[in-house]
């Protein structure tokens, strides 16, 4: 008898975390260059956004900018933390107005100073927002966050014996934030890169062949009634 009480049938996945890769080849297949990509992908969320409450979707996580990604070029990396400058100063104001609550995740203190501000400012505005709880990882790479965690938990004086997994999760960033239930990844590569190694320990993973700038509400929809199609076990055997 399998054990049906850990059968879970989800009608959607509350919480979609997505590594919004393939920017760089969008652009190149049309000669421009990368950071038009990255460009093109700011734009995108919008609509993501807009979409994520009719589909039952209250968290969102986007992988934006890896403890990896300070390797790429010194153009790439100023382009892409002027777009997350311009994507605060001009999504504000929609993001509060939409009871959207934006929360940040990663080392941050290795961004420049005006950009943390922009960022714990952005923080405060939403705080108080319920429709939609979106995570964005900048300068955040799992491996990195577990070690913090624990370096936090052993500053904070925890007795090794006693963690358990719980009380280890209250020292990740994402303290307090469900675990994702879908992992989607665009591009058509089929890696996790360093992505919330810790909280998706059971999600379900989503490998999409389209590149981010092509990613829109509808594809999201497609994955979303996908996942609702998989039976998720947490380790149960199979009927
Ligand atoms: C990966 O594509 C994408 C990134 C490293 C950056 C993703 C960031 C954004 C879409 C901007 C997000 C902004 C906010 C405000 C959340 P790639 O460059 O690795 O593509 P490639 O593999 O084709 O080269």
């Amino acid at each position: 008898m399998p054990n049906t009480r850990a059968l879970h049938k989800r009608p959607h996945p509350q919480h979609v975390a997505i590594i919004m890769d393939g920017n760089g080849r969008w652009a190149q297949r049309r000669g421009l260059p990368r950071l038009a990509g990255h460009a093109k992908g700011v734009e995108r969320l919008r609509g993501v956004l807009r979409a994520c409450p009719d589909l039952g979707v209250t968290h969102l996580t986007l992988y934006a900018f890896s403890t990896e990604n300070w390797k790429r070029s010194t153009d790439e990396v100023s382009g892409l933390m002027r777009l997350f400058r311009r994507y605060i100063k001009k999504e504000s104001a929609r993001l509060a107005r939409d009871g959207v609550r934006v929360r940040f995740i990663g080392n941050r203190h290795r961004l420049d100073d005006d950009l943390q501000k922009m960022m714990g400012w952005l923080e405060q505005l939403t705080a108080e927002n319920t429709a939609l709880n979106v995570t964005v990882a900048i300068d955040y790479g799992g491996r990195d966050e577990i070690l913090r965690a624990v370096r936090r938990a052993a500053a904070a004086g925890v007795d090794p014996d006693t963690l358990d997994e719980a009380g280890l999760s209250a020292y990740m960033d994402t303290a307090g934030l469900p675990d994702p239930d879908l992992v989607l990844r665009t591009s058509g590569e089929v890696r996790v890169s360093n992505f919330l190694l810790w909280q998706a320990a059971y999600a379900e993973y989503d490998f999409l062949d389209i590149c981010w700038p092509d990613f829109t509400a509808e594809v999201l929809a497609d994955c979303v009634a996908r996942f609702s199609a998989r039976e998720r076990r947490f380790g149960a055997a199979t009927a």
